[in-house]
């Protein structure tokens, strides 16, 4: 193993667990990374020294726990080469942050008769919330089919951009298929019909360097559990004149300017979307894992294991008789892969593989309607990070061997 790599596991300790004795091979990064040691040092650290309510009260401990809330706002600004810390907003997660979205359409734009284009391969939460959203307004969901290889087509995608759709939300990666979409080329083809583009990045910016005003989406949202650091917060980036316009999903303190019984005015965005008391100490803990992301991104060594970690990974699964992958090997594929396997149940074999020790995902994964496009009882996915390694893949493949052979 490089010693980049060791350098790199050595600052996740969990990475050291093991369950049932054995040792811990961690296979189920999309779902939640593993946490950067930096963070929980950080996370224990302001727990004593800055542990009281932002924004709010005049004492010092309160304008340090703000000073480190905010700079952590900058660093997630940085990040993703958003214009400034007015276009992001802190929520809870990704889900909370199409969430706030979706409440803002439904409450400023939709009617009946609009629509709200998703595609095929959403996660629950691009698919729920708008429908909730419709609910509430009238407007109905359309959805864009995706290719039996997992692709999304742009023909497909500018061929449903009719005059009635109000916004477009697609995944940048889907969390079961690993394939990114070609997200650039789908926004400026929705801009070119005047519809504005929410992008789910809670599995793209994971691997995909994003620069928001390159891309020119109108929203972008993510979670930074998946991206080594705190469970509990998200971001969503959003162009200012849209976070302006749309109303916040919650009312309550830190999000107002006045309160009167008659008439309330709101804080300017983007405390407007963040009202009662945040997540803050984990949400200042998402600086060092930030960080991480963008240095080990940058690593050309990093870049050349994640590269064999894929290739291995690729060629084991293409070993295994009866292993049907969920969508096809492409260059826009990150190291995530979902499959089924001929008359093997996906929770009895992330079962067994548990027991020894192999930590994978299993089942709907809450993406129902793309799973059971490929297998009506679920699915197994393994999801990687640069701190996996070659010999990790060697002990899963060989654990999904004796799993098939015990369960055939
Ligand atoms: N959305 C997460 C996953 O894909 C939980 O597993």
């Amino acid at each position: 193993m490089a010693s980049v790599i060791s350098d790199i596991r050595a600052q996740f300790p969990a990475l050291n667990e093991r369950v049932y004795g054995k040792k811990l091979v961690y296979f189920d990064n999309a779902a939640t990374s593993q946490r950067l040691k930096a963070v929980t040092d950080l996370q224990s650290k302001l727990s004593v020294t800055a542990n009281a309510n932002i924004h709010r009260a005049v004492h010092s401990l309160s304008s340090k726990a703000t000073e480190v809330y905010e700079s952590a706002r900058e660093a997630a600004a940085g990040f993703i080469s958003a214009p400034g810390r007015e276009n992001v907003v802190i929520t809870s997660g990704t889900t909370s942050a199409i969430n706030t979205v979706a409440h803002g359409f439904a409450r400023a734009i939709l009617k009946k008769g609009d629509k709200v284009l998703i595609s095929e391969a959403e996660h629950h939460s691009n698919i729920v919330s708008w429908q909730l959203a419709c609910d509430m307004s009238g407007a109905k969901i359309s959805v864009i089919p995706v290719e039996e290889s997992g692709e999304l087509s742009l023909s497909r995608v500018e061929s449903m951009l009719d005059c009635n759709v109000k916004i477009l939300a697609v995944a940048h990666v889907s969390n079961v298929l690993g394939i990114e979409n070609p997200i650039a080329e789908i926004i400026s083809l929705a801009h070119s019909r005047n519809v504005p583009v929410l992008i789910d990045g809670a599995q793209g910016i994971v691997h995909k360097q994003v620069n928001v005003r390159a891309l020119d989406c109108d929203f972008y949202a993510f979670s930074t559990h998946k991206l080594y650091g705190p469970t509990g917060v998200g971001i969503l980036y959003g162009k200012k004149e849209w976070l302006d316009k749309l109303p916040p999903m919650l009312g309550g303190g830190d999000m107002v300017e006045t309160v009167t019984f008659s008439k309330t005015t709101f804080a300017p965005v983007p405390l407007k979307f963040e009202a009662g008391t945040p997540n803050f100490l984990s949400a200042a803990a998402m600086t060092p894992a930030l960080e991480f992301a963008a240095e080990i991104r940058k690593n050309k060594e990093v870049i050349a294991h994640e590269s064999a970690l894929m290739e291995k990974m690729e060629f084991c699964l293409g070993q295994i008789p009866g292993l049907h992958l969920a969508g096809a090997c492409s260059d826009s594929r990150i190291p995530l892969y979902s499959f089924s396997i001929d008359g093997i149940h996906p929770e009895d074999a992330a079962q067994i593989l548990d027991k020894m020790g192999v930590a994978v995902r299993s089942g709907l994964m809450c993406a129902e309607p793309i799973v059971k496009k490929y297998s009506e009882k679920g699915l197994t996915r393994v999801s990687l990070l640069p701190y996996n390694t070659e010999e990790e893949i060697d002990i899963f493949a060989d654990a999904l061997s004796k799993t098939i052979k015990m369960l055939s």
